[in-house]
């Protein structure tokens, strides 16, 4: 998988700024379905936050709790010191892109765009002010007066944001908002969200299932499954310390390695040992393909495998190569085109890694 780094340098919350949007034990059950289990999370000014986990994981549901479009089963929604958990939607300072839209199919672009400004019954002289300036920035103003069926997905797409940020919200929220569109749209269509973040300034969360496109839209992202939120942080840290063993299979390639804790000591079932504290039980060892290495005769690493080579791919930028170990397990590695001489299948090697490089999960 492509992992497509920010090139800013990742925001952590600003020290001593409070959070804008505060989540407190919230959960949501749907007579015996646990939506969302009870969770914690915290959204600063200006973040761009992806909710990032597979269909039915309960993304959807924490968006509308947000929303206020869901009420909670338990917990509480803070925006702005304010408690907004039992205020509905156009009360609360966010609003919403749904997936698919939700554009009025009966309106023309301009009153789409205009429509919540016409719910808050501003002066028409404001309203047709701001809706020009939101349809010159969403580059929409050729299509003002059309239809919104006789738009194009990614037109419609920049309708439903035009329609949400002229409101100014403090937070927009949407759901999977590229999902619909085809990939090359889909890429045009992240810088278009980057560029609005930046240039409207607000908080966007934005829920998706596509790790590549919370990667490359997000600056902080909260890992989704089955009702949890696993891990929440950069990219970086997320893709570097995995804190589940869920969170390292869902963000890029892992090798997930099972072995056993003993006194502070982890045996892996394909061999090596190595000090490590925590309790006892079995443990998943996660190492990712780039950090593991095929050892020259003279080298060595903390943890050490010998296998036999199983498979080797040259994939353009890297090879991989694949290498059985002791315990019938294969690990995957991942090498530098370039890398002379080749291993070969059937070649027996010695792998490994540095401590620092793997993360001891629980199993
Ligand atoms: N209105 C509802 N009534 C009953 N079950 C629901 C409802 N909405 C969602 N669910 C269930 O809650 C779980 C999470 O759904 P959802 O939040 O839509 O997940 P996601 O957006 O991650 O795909 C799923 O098992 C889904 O079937
Ligand atoms: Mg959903």
């Amino acid at each position: 998988m492509m992992l497509r780094v920010q090139t800013e340098p990742p925001s952590s919350p600003a020290a001593g700024s409070p959070a804008l949007l505060r989540l407190r034990g919230i959960s949501k059950n749907y007579g015996a379905v646990a939506a969302v289990e009870p969770l914690d999370l915290d959204i600063y000014p200006r973040d761009f936050v992806a909710i990032l986990g597979p269909s039915g994981c309960g993304k959807t549901t924490l968006l509308r709790i947000i929303g206020g479009f869901v009420s909670p089963t338990t917990g509480t929604v803070e925006i702005d010191g304010r408690d907004v958990t039992r205020i509905g939607p156009e009360q609360r300072p966010t609003n919403t892109v749904f997936q698919g839209y939700g554009l009025f199919p009966h309106m023309t672009v301009r009153q789409n765009v205009g429509y919540g400004l016409r719910l808050q019954k501003k002066p028409k002289g404001e309203i047709d002010d701001r809706v020009s300036e939101a349809l010159r920035h969403s580059r929409l103003t050729d299509f003002a007066d059309r239809s919104v069926t006789a738009l194009s997905g990614g037109q419609q797409q920049r309708v439903a944001l035009a329609r949400a940020l002229i409101l100014r919200p403090k937070v927009l929220l949407l759901d999977e908002p590229l999902a619909a569109l085809d990939l090359k749209l889909r890429h045009a269509m992240q810088d278009e969200l980057r560029r609005l973040h930046q240039e409207f300034g607000g908080t966007f969360v934005f829920v998706t299932h596509d790790q590549g496109e919370a990667l490359s839209l997000a600056n902080r992202i909260a890992v989704m499954n089955a009702g949890r939120i696993d891990q929440e942080g950069n990219a970086e840290s997320i893709y570097a310390a995995p804190a589940t063993r869920f969170v390292a299979t869902f963000i890029g390639e892992a090798n997930l390695l099972p072995g056993e804790r003993k006194s502070g000591v982890v045996t892996l079932a394909a061999g090596p040992t190595f000090a490590d504290a925590g309790p006892d039980g079995s443990v998943t060892v996660v190492v990712r393909p780039k950090a593991v290495r095929l050892l020259g005769p003279d080298e060595t690493l903390e943890v050490e495998i010998t296998g036999t080579v199983s498979d080797v791919l040259y994939l353009g930028d890297h090879i991989k190569c694949s290498v059985g170990m002791p315990d019938g397990q294969n690990v995957i590695v991942h090498l530098d085109a370039a890398v002379m001489p080749r291993p070969a299948a059937g070649e027996r090697v010695r792998l490994g890694w540095p401590l620092q490089q793997q993360r001891v999960v629980r199993a």
